[in-house]
């Protein structure tokens, strides 16, 4: 079982040891970039599994602002989500994905539904996030540095 938590400044030793394979990169950067994007609109989150802090996400509160496809103020996103390179492959994404609608209705009690984009060549996400109940709005979002992105939706009522 997984557990989602906002990450505290107890958490950042471990934090900045979580990492993607080479070419993964691609997709989310370096915990030391994605950590740049945090603030107070955009809030990091670590997933624990057997008591190992094993992912990481962003949820943006600002995403409706800084998203034109998202422009209902009760839009939130989610970010830069990723399981670390030794804890791939291990169910743990997709219980994480799972678990993520029951999370924000409780700790982003104001929103209504979630976006996120990924990329056109990071199909393993993509079928991810389908499994996990995001719906392909069949728009592309070009505003990613690593070309196309899939713009992804979950109504979180
Ligand atoms: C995508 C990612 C989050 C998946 O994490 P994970 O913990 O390895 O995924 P899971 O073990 O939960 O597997 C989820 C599904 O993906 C499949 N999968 C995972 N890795 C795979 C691989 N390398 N090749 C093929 N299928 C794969 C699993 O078989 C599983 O499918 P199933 O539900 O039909 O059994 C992880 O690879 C990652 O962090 N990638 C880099 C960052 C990234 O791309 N993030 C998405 C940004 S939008």
């Amino acid at each position: 079982m997984v557990i989602i938590e906002k990450m505290t400044t107890k958490h950042l030793a471990d934090v900045i040891t979580l990492s993607v394979v080479e070419e993964q990169k691609q997709f989310v950067g370096t915990i030391d970039d994605i950590l740049k994007n945090a603030n107070a609109q955009i809030r990091p989150h670590v997933i624990f599994a057997e008591e190992q802090m094993v992912g990481f996400f962003l949820i943006d509160t600002n995403y409706s602002k800084t998203h034109d496809f998202a422009s209902q103020s009760h839009s939130i996103g989610l970010r830069s989500f990723f399981i670390s390179k030794e804890h791939q492959g291990k169910g743990y994404a997709k219980q994480a994905i799972l678990a993520l609608p029951t999370y924000l209705r409780e700790a982003y009690a104001n929103y209504s539904q979630i976006y996120l984009t990924v990329n056109c060549q990071n199909p393993i996400a993509k079928a991810l996030y389908l499994k996990g109940g995001f719906e392909d709005t069949n728009s592309l979002y070009h505003g990613g540095a690593a070309g196309p992105q899939h713009i992804m939706v979950k109504a979180l009522v």
